[in-house]
């Protein structure tokens, strides 16, 4: 008897501590500022070299079946390296962010995906103590590939990305290496990077991408500035807001200098109707068929609108708003693909969020770093259009 009160007492004094620190949002603090530059994998040190000839990779539709599409097309510094559309559209598109369209119907989807940023993306997979590792950072909505050197070679593959109908899937990484390989600009650009000649590999060019992408770092923010000892970079307001993104509990999920765990939860976000649905259901089932989708990093929003894996909110007020809607004291599931039973435990103990709350709204625009690289080629050494047909 006198153990089973032990036990109870022992029990009931976890559940008060438990109690406790969930209402101090698990006793997680905010922060720290992000590095000012990024570290890359031993197999890939950055260099000048490098990073040169990955700009003009990323900025040249050469890597691209039609010709007509580069990384840049979707990811573009007037969009904070995001693109200002939900949903990509790849090859046979024309223009750039919203006003981008097919310009011809035919038979290329859209991207089932809202483009992410690749500003600050050297820094996927920190931790809450700042720590990383570049060979394994972790990539994409549902964290299928890792590392930049290995994600920069999957849109080639893609159909409705880059690939088109030029090859076949298997062939496209080997196709476009040929064409940079015939090309005497890009044979003297490798070997200015990598010597060897200057024939260029599939490798290396992985490897240079991943090299101009370290480059894109936007590590000043004020609350970068506000962490490194500034106390007046960020405002009153945005003081109270990251005080009450502690207290909701944003901060269990949006954690570290990236604000992301990294982890994939299921929210319970709808789908986007330009999406067919499928007989086995919608067109994007996440993680596992479960829904789940990768925690976003909350840098940048300022600039990366439209919000989530889908681009389905045009605002952050409309972010807050689904937020406050799965916010435990009024229980909704906005999906019907996802009981509430199913949503995220961490999302369920979300409490007090309101889609007007102007002072955390304020934290997140303390989030956001305007001083980023922005150029853009004069020229790529294909001489095709530079960033793609986005005119
Ligand atoms: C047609 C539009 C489009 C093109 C072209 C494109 N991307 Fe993307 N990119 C996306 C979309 C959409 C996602 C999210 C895809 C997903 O999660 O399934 C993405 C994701 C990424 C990510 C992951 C970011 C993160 O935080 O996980 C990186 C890195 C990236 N792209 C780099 C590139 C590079 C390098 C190229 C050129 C070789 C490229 N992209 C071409 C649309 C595009
Ligand atoms: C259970 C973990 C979890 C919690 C708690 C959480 N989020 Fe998120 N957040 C996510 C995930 C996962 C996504 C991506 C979901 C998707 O696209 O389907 C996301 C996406 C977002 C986005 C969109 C970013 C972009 O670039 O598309 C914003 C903004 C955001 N969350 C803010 C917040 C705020 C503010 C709170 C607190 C009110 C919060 N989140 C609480 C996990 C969480």
């Amino acid at each position: 008897m006198r153990r089973t009160l032990a036990g109870f007492l022992v029990v009931g004094a976890t559940c008060a501590a438990l109690l406790y620190l969930s209402a101090d949002a698990g006793g997680q603090e905010i922060g720290p500022a992000l590095p000012r530059t990024a570290r890359a994998p031993a197999d890939n040190p950055t260099t000048p070299a490098k990073v040169a000839l990955g700009r003009l990779l990323f900025w040249d539709p050469i890597l691209s079946g039609p010709r007509d599409v580069a990384c840049a097309t979707c990811h573009h510094p007037q969009f904070g390296y995001a693109e200002n559309r939900d949903l990509s559209v790849g090859v046979t598109g024309v223009g750039l962010g919203h006003r981008r369209r097919f310009a011809s119907r035919g038979d290329i989807p859209f991207v089932k995906r809202n483009s992410q940023t690749v500003l600050n993306v050297a820094f996927n997979g920190t931790d809450e103590a700042g720590g990383y590792d570049p060979a394994a950072a972790p990539m994409f909505w549902d964290v299928r590939a890792r590392s930049l050197e290995a994600q920069a070679l999957e849109p080639l593959k893609a159909l409705e990305e880059m690939r088109g109908h030029t090859y076949a899937e298997e062939q496209a990484v080997d196709a476009v290496v040929a064409r940079l390989d015939a090309n005497a600009e890009y044979r003297r650009l490798f070997a200015a990077a990598f010597g060897g000649g200057g024939t260029a590999t599939a490798a290396n060019l992985g490897r240079a991408l991943a090299a101009f992408q370290r480059s894109l770092v936007a590590a000043d923010a004020p609350f970068d500035r506000y962490m490194r000892g500034d106390r007046g970079a960020m405002t009153d307001a945005q003081v109270r807001g990251m005080g009450r993104f502690e207290r909701i509990g944003c901060i269990r999920c949006h954690k570290g200098p990236m604000f992301s765990d990294y982890q994939t939860h299921v929210l319970g976000v709808p789908d986007n109707p330009a999406l067919p649905v499928s007989d086995a259901g919608a067109g994007d089932r996440g993680t596992g068929d479960r829904y789940a989708f990768r925690t976003a990093s909350l840098r940048n929003l300022a600039f990366t609108a439209p919000y989530m894996h889908n681009g389905l909110f045009a605002t952050l007020e409309d972010v807050l708003e689904f937020y406050d809607d799965v916010d435990s004291r009024r229980g909704r599931a906005r999906t019907p693909n996802v009981s509430r039973e199913a949503l995220d435990p961490l999302l369920r103990q979300l409490r007090g969020v309101d889609e007007d709350d102007v002072e955390l709204l304020a934290f997140l625009e303390a989030l956001s770093d305007p001083a980023f690289d922005r150029t853009i080629p004069a020229r790529v050494p294909s001489g095709l259009a530079v960033g793609g047909r986005i005119q």
